[in-house]
This record gives structure tokens, sequence and C-alpha cells, in this order.
């Protein structure tokens, strides 16, 4: 229950999904500080009521001045940064000859550009404090590919790639700042509400655990990544996906 205590941290795409689920887990193990970066506000004064030690922010991961007033705003108030979750993504999903230029844009800006930003602001502070982790929220998509997703697949990939150079980059001059990855398998939340049952079963058919992921499933993987349990491992990507991906 006490596995991040006293910890800040930041969640980026904390408001729902996902992101949501790793605050949750955050503040039930003892953090001092969970920040949620999202650009929409909707559900922040119902997270900070069941959630008192999170906040929620309006942040675009795509916009450098907005995380680096951010950035100012939390070492003013706690001086460090220990966790960051780069969690927010979205898809555009079309196939390639169908896939317009601002949907292949939007997604890289989000889901690669995002990560690369809140990672150049917070790591800095982390290696000057000698100590941090870092998790990125990569995909089975990253991993293996998919039909109509050649944009969202490519910043999957991506995020594994910046994972392993961070944790190479990160790891130097005594500093015990840690890079890694979760890939999750296709998990219930609002991002898979679209997905109709029929392009589902055939996913739960192949998976050899034989279910979808659990939001839990993904913020326990996060949990342990980003605890000082985990403080020998970088640079590793952690499927969530019941074995899809082997
Ligand atoms: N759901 C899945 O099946 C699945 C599988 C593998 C990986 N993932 C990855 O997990 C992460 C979370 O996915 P989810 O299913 O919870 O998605 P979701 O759509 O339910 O939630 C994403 C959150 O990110 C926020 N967000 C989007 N763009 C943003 C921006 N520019 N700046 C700040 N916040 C922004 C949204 O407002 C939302 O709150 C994503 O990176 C996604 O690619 C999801």
């Amino acid at each position: 229950m006490n596995r991040m205590k006293d910890k800040v941290c930041v969640v980026t795409g904390g408001a729902q999904g996902i992101g949501r689920g790793i605050v949750e887990t955050f503040v039930a193990e003892g953090a001092a500080r969970v920040y949620a970066l999202d650009m929409n506000a909707t559900d922040f004064p119902e997270l900070e009521r069941t959630c008192p030690a999170a906040r929620g922010v309006v942040v675009n991961v795509t916009d450098a001045a907005a995380i680096e007033a951010f950035v100012e705003k939390a070492k003013a108030e706690f001086g460090r940064i220990d966790v960051l979750v780069n969690n927010a993504g979205i898809t555009r999903d079309a196939l390639i000859h169908k896939m317009s230029e601002a949907d292949w844009d939007a997604v890289i800006a989000v889901n690669l550009k995002g990560p690369f930003l809140m990672t150049k602001y917070i790591a800095p502070l982390m290696m000057e404090n000698g100590s941090g982790s870092i998790v990125s929220i990569s995909s089975v998509v990253g991993l293996d590919g998919n039909i109509g997703q050649s944009n969202y697949a490519a910043t999957k990939g991506g995020v594994v790639a910046m994972t392993k150079g961070w944790a190479k980059e990160f790891a130097r001059k005594g500093a015990k700042v840690r890079a890694n990855a979760v890939s999750p398998g296709y998990t219930r939340t609002p991002m898979i509400e679209s997905v109709p049952e029929k392009v589902l079963e055939p996913i739960i058919a192949r998976t050899p655990l034989g279910r979808l992921a659990e939001i839990r499933d993904i913020a326990n993987a996060v949990l342990f990544l980003s605890s000082d349990e985990a403080e020998f491992i970088t640079g590793q990507v952690l499927r969530v996906d019941g074995g899809l991906v082997l």
C-alpha cells in the first residue's frame, strides 16, 4: 500500500482510461502528489474529490510552453518529480492509401512528440535530483503492427526505441534515472469503445489468457516499473497482453 510513498508523479492523459487507473493506483500507494495532465478537464473535480493527492492540470502534451510552465509549477511546489508516465495517446485509423496527412501528423504529434517533450522537460530535473522513473505506454501494435494503423504503430514502435535510448542517456553521470515501456494488449477503455465486438472476439480467441486487458492490469505493471522495486530495471518493454505478442 506504500510503494509510491512520498513520490511526486506526473501522468499524461490522466483524466480517463488507463491514465486515470494509473493516477488512482499511485494515490492508493501513498504518492505525495499525482499530477494528472490532460486536455479534458471535465473529470478533474471528481478525480480530485476521490483521490485527494491528485491534481488535474490542463496541458496538451504537444504544447512545449504549457509543459515548461507546468514543470516550473511542480518544481516550485515540490522541487522534484520522481515519476513520469507518458500515457496520453490517440488513434486516427485508416488503410495507408486512405490515411490523410492530417491524421498521420495528429497521431505523431500526440503519441511521439508528446513523450519527447514531456521527457525533454522533466528528465533534466530527475537528473539533477539523481533519480527518477519514466514509463511510456507503447502497444502490442508497436511491436507487431496492425492493419489500418500505420501512424499509431509508428508512434508506438518509436516509443520503444526512444525508451531504450533514454535508458542509456539518463543513466550517465551517476544518475539513477530509469526509462521503461509498458506494452498493453487491447484494454477496455473509452479508446476501444468504437471497436466492434466482432473485431475484438478474434483477438480474445488469439490471446492465450483468453480475455482483453483491464485497466488494473496495465496500472499494476506501470506501478511496478515506477516503484523502487524495479530499481535495477531500465530500457525494458513489459508486455501486458495475456500472451498475445510473444
Ligand atoms: N485501450 C487500449 O486498447 C490500448 C492498448 C494499447 C495501448 N494503449 C495506449 O494506452 C494509452 C491510454 O489509452 P486509453 O485507452 O486509456 O485512451 P483514452 O482515449 O481512454 O484516454 C486517453 C486520455 O488522453 C488524453 N489526451 C489525448 N490527447 C491528449 C493531449 N494532446 N494532451 C493531453 N492529454 C491528451 C485524453 O483526453 C484522454 O483523457 C494510450 O497511449 C494508448 O495508445 C491503449
